[in-house]
């Protein structure tokens, strides 16, 4: 007689889930995420040495043609997904763009993400693209863990660093491990948990992992001398101050683990990595649009953070990258779009790692499909099988820059709709219309790059060339239909329309505003950066 083995928390289903974690990495370039996602990679075991993933991405970049121009300017502007497995979890690894011109890009990758790991440079701190980024993980109560990236080379007191963030950000840092030599001659770390030494050797470029000696703290302060006894007096007043991991706050986004080492030379990303899995949270039920949670045990459901088209220009199709929120996908099921209620086959279902695809044939909560050819799909829909549900849609950043475009060719009139449609529910730019009858678009953007990748494809991906023109307004402001009214006999105002329906006012002089917003404290201006959407007519 067979006895089935007794599954832990009950379910395949539960188990799998259990076992997922989904996270991203953010931080401001240079600061060394491509590196780490590459040591993950190491430490997963999932490629042989370091540099595979450069090599992959300098393959992509040969073979594609928009993406030249992430080629000439060595940004990364697309996103992919990295999946290993590492001590039995299933880690969900989402890359985002690390050009600050894309963090609306980056926050519909966080809405997929369970945590962030928020990599700063030990000789920079907190930098700009950091603080933005982190504003988004706030926006969306991510918890996140620190990593003080870079320890191997001069850089500042790493005291001095937990200040900066608690100040700057108000994200109370919790270190787990902690330097022990200095930098230029980084020997290892504290580990706070258990007071030992872990003692690193380098390899040669960092390319295969790094050996670690745990060593006992009487033959660390035999052995390290000062460095040990240094280390150790800050982790007694690290002590003092009571900055230990709290799971609790951690989980609501207030403290952050944080934990000290080099990329480059494979110190610490270890600890790292297993605190990705030994913290940051397995996928717990998503709340509907409605609030209630969806079981993770429930039907399939999953909802659509990402379009990206022509990943292949081979094929020039598009992919929607679902984010799995409950219950087992399967490729070849058929689902219901939430909006539309059609339904949509998945035959063609991909785990997506840089351009390179390989067909997946299930998946569990806190992992992505890559649904290919998926035409009918939207940023921030819905998916489910069998029992509706509807996840709240994906907000949208306020744009900040704004440009009037038009086709250089009328006979390319066609082609050029066609793109900008393409673009605005890729999210690539807003596309914005003039209620009032003016017939020339115009382009919202939070960062100037948005609208030369949008010409850019206009002309070479659609065929049609076009001539973008500044435009005079400088401030934003969400709005609804009476106030809309009342601006529209105001001068240097424009108002316009998103293609989801929400409206905006568009103000050529801050100073204007300011007064309107104190004449008429009862109109609806929101100011915020991120916009709900309304809900889809
Ligand atoms: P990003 O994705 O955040 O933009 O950063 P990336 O990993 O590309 O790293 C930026 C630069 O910082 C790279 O150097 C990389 O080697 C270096 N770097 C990353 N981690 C560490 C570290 O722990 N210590 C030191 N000393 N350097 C680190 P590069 O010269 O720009 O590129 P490469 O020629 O080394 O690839």
């Amino acid at each position: 007689m067979t006895i089935a083995p007794v599954v832990a928390g009950g379910t395949e289903l539960a188990r799998e889930a259990a076992r997922r974690r989904t996270f991203a990495i953010i931080s401001h370039p240079d600061a060394g995420k491509t590196t780490l996602t590459e040591k993950f990679l190491l430490y997963a075991g999932a490629v042989a040495e370091a540099g595979a993933v450069k090599a992959r991405v300098g393959r992509r970049r040969a073979r594609s043609d928009w993406m030249e121009m992430e080629q000439e300017r060595g940004i990364s502007i697309t996103s992919t997904v990295l999946q290993f497995t590492y001590r039995d979890h299933v880690v969900n690894l989402l890359d985002t763009p690390g050009h600050r011109d894309f963090s609306e890009d980056t926050y519909r990758v966080l809405a997929a993400a369970d945590a962030a790991v928020m990599v700063l440079d030990v000789a920079k701190g907190i930098e700009d693209q950091t603080r933005k980024l982190f504003e988004v993980c706030r926006a969306r109560e991510l918890p996140i863990i620190t990593f003080l990236n870079k320890y191997d080379r001069p850089g500042r007191d790493p005291l001095e660093l937990l200040d900066e963030i608690e100040e700057q950000i108000k994200l109370r840092p919790t270190p787990v491990t902690w330097p022990v030599g200095i930098p230029g001659d980084f020997r290892g770390v504290v580990d706070r948990r258990t007071g030992t030494f872990v003692r690193y050797t380098r390899t040669v470029g960092g390319l295969t992992t790094a050996p670690e000696e745990i060593v006992e703290p009487d033959r660390a302060a035999a052995e390290e001398g000062e460095h040990w006894s240094q280390a150790l007096e800050t982790c007694a007043l690290l002590d003092e101050i009571g900055a230990d991991v709290d799971p609790k706050s951690f989980l609501s986004g207030e403290s952050s683990p944080l934990f000290v080492g080099s990329a480059l030379t494979n110190f610490g990303v270890r600890q790292l990595l297993d605190a990705v899995v030994d913290l940051s949270p397995a996928p717990a039920p998503r709340l509907d649009a409605d609030g209630a949670p969806r079981p993770l045990g429930a039907d399939f459901s999953g909802q659509v953070f990402k379009i990206q088209a022509n990943m292949d220009p081979a094929h020039r199709d598009r992919v929607a990258f679902v984010r799995v929120c409950s219950g087992r996908f399967e490729r070849g099921m058929t689902v219901t779009q939430a909006s539309t209620g059609r339904s949509f086959a998945t035959k063609y279902a991909a785990s997506v790692l840089a351009s390179e695809r390989s067909t997946i044939d299930e998946a569990f909560p806190g992992d992505v499909v890559g649904l290919v050819n998926a035409g009918e799909l939207r940023i921030g829909d819905t998916l489910y099988d069998d029992t509706p549900v509807s996840y709240p849609r994906i907000a949208s950043f306020s744009p900040e820059l704004f440009a009037s475009v038009r086709a250089r060719s009328t006979s390319r009139y066609k082609q050029f709709r066609r793109g900008l449609d393409a673009l605005d529910e890729e999210g690539v730019v807003q596309v914005l219309s003039d209620p009032g009858g003016d017939l020339t678009p115009v382009l919202g953007a939070v960062g100037q790059m948005q609208f030369e990748v949008a010409s850019h494809r206009l002309e070479h991906e659609f065929g049609a060339e076009v001539e973008l023109s500044p435009t005079p307004y400088r401030a934003v402001r969400r709005t609804d239909e009476t106030t809309a009214a009342q601006l529209r006999s105001s001068p240097g105002t424009r108002i316009l329309a998103r293609r989801d329906g929400t409206l905006l006012a568009l103000f050529e002089s801050e100073y204007w505003l300011a007064r309107l917003e104190s004449d008429h404290p009862d109109w609806c201006l929101e100011r915020s950066l991120v916009q709900e959407p309304l809900a889809r007519k």
